[in-house]
């Protein structure tokens, strides 16, 4: 499975995106994001690639649940994809300056069924509305090539490298800048 993955990857055939509905991240929603947090799989490439620990998890789910304006640095939107109404990721959003940084997160039982990717449109396409602003970034462990893949396929591009990670920049399409 993995190898198919792998050859498909270097071909130049998109995983079929399925259909799924981004609903914003709830109280109900935190035993679902810790099982992925709490999963050495999930978070190898992830802040230092250890799994979080209940602090960390309550303190980040906190700051996602407490509706801070999005003016302010460090304001959270997290949202539950939804696939036939069956939680299959998470789609976070924070205030950065400048912009809005994204990132995603898929249960390995889900990985290779396109989900990531139809998180990240169904994100753009509700996040510059939301935050304001065009500028949308993504930061990703260079090792992270299915990541790195996901936002390559969607227009973004590296522009940087900081704290180890590549920062992905989002290029707005011309039809779409104002
Ligand atoms: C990274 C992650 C979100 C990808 O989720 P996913 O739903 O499996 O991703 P998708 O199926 O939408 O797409 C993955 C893309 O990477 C490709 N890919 C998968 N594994 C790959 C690999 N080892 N090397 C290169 N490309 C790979 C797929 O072929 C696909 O590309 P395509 O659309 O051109 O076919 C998922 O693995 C995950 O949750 N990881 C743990 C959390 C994480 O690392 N989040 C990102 C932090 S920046």
């Amino acid at each position: 499975m993995s190898q198919d993955k792998t050859s498909r990857a270097e071909s130049h055939h998109m995983t079929p995106t399925p259909p799924l509905r981004l609903k914003p991240f709830a109280a109900t929603d935190v035993p679902f994001f810790a099982n992925m947090a709490t999963d050495p799989r999930v978070t190898k490439y992830v802040g230092d690639g250890s799994i979080w620990d209940q602090a960390t998890i309550a303190e980040k789910t906190t700051n996602a649940l407490r509706d801070a304006p999005l003016h302010e640095e460090g304001a959270a939107r997290w949202f539950v994809a939804l696939h036939e109404d069956q939680p299959v990721g998470i789609f976070v959003s924070t205030r950065r300056e400048p912009g809005v940084e994204i990132g995603y997160w898929v249960p390995p039982e889900h990985w290779g069924q396109g989900i990531a990717g139809a998180m990240v449109d169904a994100g753009l396409g509700t996040i510059p509305a939301l935050y304001d602003s065009d500028n949308v970034v993504a930061r990703v462990d260079p090792d992270n090539a299915a990541s790195a893949r996901v936002l390559t396929r969607r227009g973004f591009r590296a522009t940087g490298c900081e704290n180890g990670l590549d920062r992905y920049t989002r290029e707005v399409p011309s039809s779409a800048a104002s």
